[in-house]
Formats: structure tokens, C-alpha cells, sequence
């Protein structure tokens, strides 16, 4: 995607090929900041501090960890037992997000037979570079078919703005390019269909708000910032024609983890008839879990990203307390919206059912 005119993803590789540069989003939209990996633990920190977020990022940088495991193994020993070790540290950095294990995973599996040391690290760069370029080519593609939802809409409103309501942040810096639930939106957005998004802002940590609502404006998406509590208002009011999020794993099943309050928006979705849509690259799947209320593991963060906010004073960036300094919270990050609640998934491979025996039929190649 381009910011002030240039094209930049959310993660590559150096010309220096032992550093990996991501774009630090905590400080976003009001610093842009570029960091650089170096070691595993800096892919960890970047992971678990949310440099770097949203399932399928999260995913290549797992696989870009591995090859940096590689790169800085003791003594040049790059053997099993430590790659499994440090694939074990990655895969803890974050537990909801499916992808971070798949990418792990991934990187290991390529290498994890070669003896040649200089082979082992050369396979696991070019892992991490597949893994990425696929996760591009996804997105794309699920542009291409959710467009076709959005264009429905438009037609069944006589060229009226489609109404798109979206929760978090799914847009391309959760992704590589083009984003998850963000790609029909900017599918249909370039082939000149008049659409405008609710944007929630997603507390604690503000991801609607600060990234989602940048992104949007980056590309001269119509768009207005939300309150978390407000789409169940603007349902009723017929001002929503479609929702359409992201996912961090979906069950086989079809019930699906995304960012903490999703579950809400589907309640108020499936009463007033809105169509909940949930836009995801087959990473996402987890073809080992069926129910996904009780076997998908919530993450819990720090209680202090609900007790305080970072915004912009005059021209710096300041940290607020918001609440009484002594009073405990609860930072559930994640809930699960059973499948029964979902419309569809749009996925890579075209649109189907929140059911196993569709999920399946598309992919019937997968987790078996
Ligand atoms: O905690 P985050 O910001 O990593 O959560 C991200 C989300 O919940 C996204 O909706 C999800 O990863 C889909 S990414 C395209």
C-alpha cells in the first residue's frame, strides 16, 4: 500500500538480509516508526508488544523469527532441539492467532531435514519470503470475491453508499498488503462503487481508531470513527447494509476468535438481519478445533492498556491515566462468535457457509 506516496508493506526483508524491518505500529497514526529485528527475541518483544499485530502479520514474522533462529543459532549449531526451542518461545509470544504457529511451523518443516547449515538458513529466508507472498496473493483474492457482496449491495441500493462496518483493525497493517476485511473494501472502493465505513474504535488499544481509521484515509476511504457500543444503534436504524471483520483462528466448525466485542456486533447483526460477514486466508483455520467457545485460547493482556491511553498533546505522544489508579481491570482480548451467527466466510478460494461441510468443500485439500 502507499503512505504519502510510496509503496511500503508491514514487513521485509533488509538489503542487510540479517535484519528484518517492520513498521512499529503502537505509536501509529501519529508517529510512523520502522524497526528492525535482529534476533529471535526481538521478534518476540515486536509480537508480543504489538509492534506488529493482526493474524496474518503475525504469521510472517513468526516465519521470518524462525529465520533469524537460523541466522543467530550458537556456535552455528542450527539443530533441532534448538529450532524447536526457539519455535516453541515464537509460538508463545501470542495464543489466539492461529497463523503464528502455522508460520513457525512452516519455516520449521522446510528446514528441519537439511543438514547444510548455509542451506538451513538460505530455505528458511525463502519460507518466510513464500509465506509472505502467499499471505499478499490471499488478500488479494479475497478482495476479488468479497467485492462482489459489496457490488450486490450497491446495485440493491440503486448506487447508494453501502454502508460497511468493521471492528478492529483488518486493514493491511494486520496483513502484508490489502488486509482481510479490508480488501473488499478497497476492492470496491477502486472500481468506483460508492461505499462509507463505520469504523469501532476498538478498546483498550484503540486499533479502529488509530490504525484502521488512518488506513482508510491513506487510500480516500469515506469512513467515521464509532464508539464500540454504537453498532447495535446503527443497526437497528438500518444504517448498516453489511459487517465485515477479520478473525485471528476459526474453528473447522466455523466459530470464530476476533478482537474482544466482535461477538456484540454479530448479536446485534443476526437481530436486526444484517449480514456478518468474516473475511479470512485459509492460515486462519484451525482444522484441529471444532468448538471454538471452549477449546480457542483467549488471550489476557495487561490490565494497564484498558487504565490508560496514548494520544497526541500538542505535538507529542503522552500516556493518560483514565480511571482510579487503584481499581483492578480485565484485559480479555479476544471473545468467540459462534458459527451459527456468521453470514459467510470470505476466504481465498471464494465464499462459502459457517459450517464444517462448506468450509471444507473449498478446502478439501486442508487438515487432514
Ligand atoms: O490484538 P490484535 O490487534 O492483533 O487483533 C487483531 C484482530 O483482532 C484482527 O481482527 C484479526 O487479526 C484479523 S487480521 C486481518
Amino acid at each position: 500500500m502507499k503512505v504519502d506516496g510510496k509503496d511500503i508493506r508491514t514487513i521485509w526483508l533488509d538489503k542487510d538480509e540479517r535484519i528484518i524491518k517492520i513498521i512499529d505500529q503502537r505509536k501509529l497514526p501519529h508517529e510512523f516508526i520502522i524497526a528492525d529485528l535482529k534476533t529471535v527475541d526481538d521478534a518476540i518483544e515486536a509480537i508480543k508488544d504489538m509492534y506488529v499485530r493482526g493474524a496474518p502479520l503475525i504469521g510472517a514474522t513468526g516465519a521470518y523469527g524462525m529465520y533469524l533462529a537460523t541466522l543467530n543459532a550458537p556456535h552455528d549449531q542450527i539443530d533441532i532441539e534448538y529450532l524447536t526451542k526457539e519455535g516453541d518461545r515464537l509460538k508463545s509470544a501470542r495464543p489466539t492467532a492461529v497463523n503464528l504457529a502455522w508460520g513457525v511451523d512452516k519455516a520449521l518443516t522446510a528446514i528441519v531435514n537439511v543438514s547444510d547449515p548455509a542451506r538451513k538458513i538460505r530455505l528458511a529466508k525463502e519460507t518466510a519470503a513464500a509465506i509472505t507472498e502467499q499471505e499478499v496473493e490471499n488478500c488479494r483474492k479475497i478482495g476479488e470475491h468479497g467485492l462482489s457482496l459489496i457490488e450486490q449491495l450497491s446495485s440493491s441500493k440503486g448506487g447508494q453508499p453501502v454502508n460497511i462496518l468493521t471492528h478492529c483493525n483488518a486493514g493491511w497493517l494486520a496483513c502484508i498488503e490489502h488486509g482481510t476485511a479490508t480488501a473488499p473494501i478497497y476492492a470496491a472502493f477502486d472500481h468506483g462503487l460508492d461505499i462509507h465505513v463505520w469504523v469501532d474504535e476498538t478498546r483498550p488499544l484503540n486499533q479502529g481508531t488509530r490504525l484502521t481509521a488512518w488506513e482508510l484515509g491513506k487510500h480516500g476511504v469515506k469512513h467515521t470513527i464509532i464508539t464500540d457500543n454504537a453498532g447495535g444503534y446503527l443497526m437497528q436504524h438500518a444504517m448498516v447494509d453489511i459487517v465485515i471483520v477479520g478473525t485471528d483462528r476459526t474453528a473447522v466448525s466455523g466459530d470464530v476468535a476476533n478482537k474482544i466485542g466482535t461477538y456484540l456486533k454479530a448479536l446485534a447483526a443476526w437481530d436486526n438481519q444484517v449480514p456478518f460477514y468474516v473475511a479470512l486466508p485459509s492460515s486462519t483455520f484451525d482444522w484441529n478445533v471444532r468448538d471454538g467457545v471452549n477449546d480457542i485460547p483467549i488471550e489476557q493482556r495487561d490490565p494497564a492498556e484498558i487504565k490508560y491511553v496514548y494520544g497526541l498533546d500538542q505535538d507529542r505522544t503522552t500516556k493518560v491515566l483514565i480511571c482510579p489508579e487503584s481499581s483492578p481491570a480485565a484485559n480479555y482480548a479476544f471473545d468467540v462468535t459462534p458459527a451459527k451467527y456468521v453470514t459467510g466466510f470470505i476466504t481465498e478460494r471464494g465464499i462459502c457457509q459457517a459450517t464444517e461441510e462448506d468450509i471444507r468443500s473449498l478446502f478439501p485439500d486442508k487438515g487432514r
